[in-house]
């Protein structure tokens, strides 16, 4: 067995030595986008510090756990802070929480994340489905050896957003009169917030929202065949006419404004899995 192989088998060894349930749905929740696992019934939490290979937190009093247990009638497993290339995570650890998802069963993902908007439409604490990506130099987490005991050299990415699952949100944000947007996601490093060029820029290459995070844990599960849906909450926006200054606060903020609506959508989609 390769070295990554026996790595995942041992984290997944030791999450279902302490967590007898199956989880079907893996959950990673965005900055200031963590409320939706006030309404699971956790069974079990798990730090990340005391998961045998789990990427060691670079960032002093950073404490991501993980969380197992029910939310909309499936068993689900919720990571509660992600792992950023910004912090200085190789891309393949940021990816490695996804692999040992797909390990533990889960064939579903939902991601949510914190996004600049680019397109004119968008307000913010407006939410956007991500129908597609563009990875603008991140870097891509299958580099290397490819495992092929967990997808293949070359995996498809025409599709990497369930076209089932968006339909499904649509309609459950319909029901619920939640407004939200369809669009692609441009995906960077960070840390540093996009100049005013930089965001026009994506937003004339087809990217309606910018962001941190999302794509390189996309890539892992498509790699797996894992099922994936996502959405971004539009924290600020990146072209207008005035002074624009953005600030960490103001996106967390227009996360928790913006995050009952989410919590909704994720919550009967749960249920309609
Ligand atoms: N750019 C990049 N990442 C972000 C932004 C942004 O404007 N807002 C929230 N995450």
């Amino acid at each position: 067995m390769t070295a990554l192989m026996t790595r995942l088998q041992e984290t997944t060894a030791y999450i279902q030595s302490r967590y007898a349930g199956r989880p079907e749905v893996g959950i990673v929740l965005g900055s200031g986008l963590g409320n939706l696992v006030a309404d699971m019934k956790v069974e079990l939490e798990i730090p990340y510090a005391e998961i045998p290979h789990f990427p060691v937190s670079t960032v002093e009093g950073h404490s991501g756990k993980l969380l197992l247990g029910q939310l909309g009638g499936k068993t689900v497993v919720a990571m509660a802070g992600r792992f950023h290339f910004y912090e200085g995570y190789a891309a393949s650890e940021v990816a490695y929480p996804i692999r040992v998802m797909k390990q533990l069963g889960v064939g579903t993902l939902l991601i949510s994340n914190a996004a600049g908007g680019m397109n004119p439409d968008f307000k913010v604490g407006d939410l956007m489905i991500i129908r597609d990506h563009i990875s603008f130099f991140t870097v891509n987490p299958l580099i290397g050896k490819n495992e092929d005991a967990l997808g293949p050299r070359f995996p498809d990415m025409s599709e990497p957003y369930s076209k089932s699952l968006i339909k499904k949100a649509k309609a459950i944000a319909r029901a619920m009169d939640i407004e939200v947007h369809k669009g692609v996601y441009a995906g960077v490093t960070g840390p540093t917030f996009e100049t005013r060029a930089e965001y026009k820029l994506l937003h004339i290459l087809g990217a309606d929202a910018v962001g941190m995070s999302t794509v390189q844990e996309v890539i892992v599960a498509r790699h797996m065949d894992m099922e994936v849906f996502a959405i971004s909450v539009i924290t600020d926006l990146g072209i207008r006419e005035e002074e624009n200054v953005i600030t960490h606060e103001e996106v967390l903020e227009a996360a928790r404004n913006a995050e009952p609506k989410l919590t909704a959508i994720f919550r009967q989609l749960i249920a309609e899995i």
